[in-house]
């Protein structure tokens, strides 16, 4: 699959997340606060709540259930409870698009 518009950049803010499906995946659009755009896989790996309606704070989003920090640029969790990885997925932004490509995972 190539890289499907999920949203513009003017939807985005610094240090926020929104939650998009593509290919039927839910994925986390994250502007961190140097207004960098990442793409992560929306779900904890700790529980089924979506990291999209959590916090960023400069280079992780944090998921609000229990407080482990993933690091946008790996998908790794800083801290427990949760200790495995999100997808990380190829991101690009063309003008005013946000292109993200689920089949492209940039690690885990
Ligand atoms: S569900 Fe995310 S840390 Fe527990």
């Amino acid at each position: 699959m190539t890289a499907i518009r999920v949203c513009s950049l003017a939807e985005l803010s610094p240090s926020s997340a929104r939650k998009v499906v593509v290919d039927g995946k839910p994925v986390a659009v994250v502007m961190d606060s140097a207004g960098a755009v990442h793409a992560l896989g929306d779900t904890c790996t700790h529980g089924e709540i979506s990291l999209s309606e959590g916090f960023v704070e400069d280079d992780a989003l944090e998921c609000w259930a229990h407080g482990s920090k993933f690091d946008l640029a790996t998908g790794k969790p800083r801290n427990f409870p949760a200790y495995e990885p999100v997808p990380v997925y190829t991101v690009s932004v063309e003008g005013d698009d946000v292109l993200v490509d689920v089949d492209q995972t940039i690690s885990a």
